[in-house]
């Protein structure tokens, strides 16, 4: 069968965290990886703009043995409505897997259904689990042993967005509590199955109840792409949004040595103050630095190698 990276709820915990303890490996040398996927080709597809994932994706689809090749969809013929499963049966011929950021989740479940090769989700509306997997990573240096994250309490704070999604997902498979303060117009609106009612798992419109005994504060922009206005938002979703800011006044309700993270881009001002987000508790480069080590990782689990 085929293995995707579609969803972190498609995964025991058990295999999320294997991948996680490969990505320590080749983050500090113990597993040699140059020619991991020697030979192979990696497509990404992107309809959406993206530094990280894009840069990330390629330096680590090399450091592999690989090569990468970079498609923007609306420069294929995918954009001018060839179907995604025709884009998938043909992809298969020439290529060895398939990254894709995308806006319709649909769109990535086709391509995988179609696909013969391993497809991997780079973002979609709905989620963006190579980056929870590597803000996961980073919470396990920082704050656990041997991937054991029990105890660990996140807080998310903001929009109920993709990535509020994936932190779901990873809190119910790899064990932690989340708390998410979100106004209740923007809570995750996505089907969760029943993750929302785990005890991991506890929704709050009160972002001082989320921030107590945190050990991690985490945030992501008010306006995702894809979405009418850009990062500059309308007013009335940044009135809702604004009590949820992550600011210094908001981090000391926190555990004296919790970390602020964020995927990032971050905008200074909105969803964070800037003297959080450049502050001494702030764990944003490293974070970012492991969406490298982790998604060589998630394509070494692609490829069975
Ligand atoms: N965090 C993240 O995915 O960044 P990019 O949009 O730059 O890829
Ligand atoms: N929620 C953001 C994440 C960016 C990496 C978006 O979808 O734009």
């Amino acid at each position: 069968m085929t293995s995707h990276f579609i969803d972190l709820a498609d995964f025991e915990g058990d295999v999320l965290k294997e991948i996680l303890a490969d990505a320590d490996a080749m983050k500090s040398g113990a597993k040699p990886h140059a020619d991991l996927l020697a030979g192979k080709t990696v497509a990404m597809i992107f309809e959406k703009p993206s530094t990280r994932t894009r840069v990330s994706f390629e330096v680590g689809i090399k450091q592999l043995g690989a090569t990468p090749l970079t498609l923007r969809s609306e420069e294929m013929q995918l954009g001018r409505g060839e179907t995604v499963a025709d884009t998938a049966r043909v992809l298969s011929g020439y290529v060895d897997a398939i990254m894709i950021r995308t806006s319709r989740h649909e769109i990535i479940t086709e391509l995988a259904k179609f696909a013969t090769i391993p497809v991997i989700n780079g973002l979609t509306d709905r989620s963006h689990p190579c980056q929870v997997m590597a803000d996961v990573m980073t919470m396990a240096e920082l704050k656990a042993q041997n991937h054991d994250f029990s105890g660990l309490k996140v807080a998310w704070f903001g929009d109920g967005n993709n990535m509020a999604v994936s932190w779901i997902e990873a809190a119910v498979k790899m064990d932690f509590r989340l708390d998410l303060a979100v106004p209740p117009a923007l809570a995750p609106d996505v089907d969760l199955a029943d993750m929302m009612q785990h005890p991991n798992i506890t929704l709050t419109a009160d972002p001082e109840d989320a921030a107590k005994n945190a050990d991690v504060m985490v945030t992501d922009t008010w306006s995702s792409m894809g979405m009418p206005g850009g990062y500059s938002n309308s007013g009335d979703r940044q009135d809702l949004l604004r009590p949820y800011q992550i600011n210094q006044r908001l981090m000391d309700m926190a555990n004296d040595d919790a970390v602020f993270m964020h995927c990032l881009p971050v905008y200074r001002g909105q969803e964070a103050s800037a003297d959080v987000v450049d502050g001494p508790q702030s764990v944003i480069w490293q974070e970012a630095n492991n969406r490298l080590h982790v998604q060589k990782a998630i394509m070494a689990y692609c490829f069975n190698t």
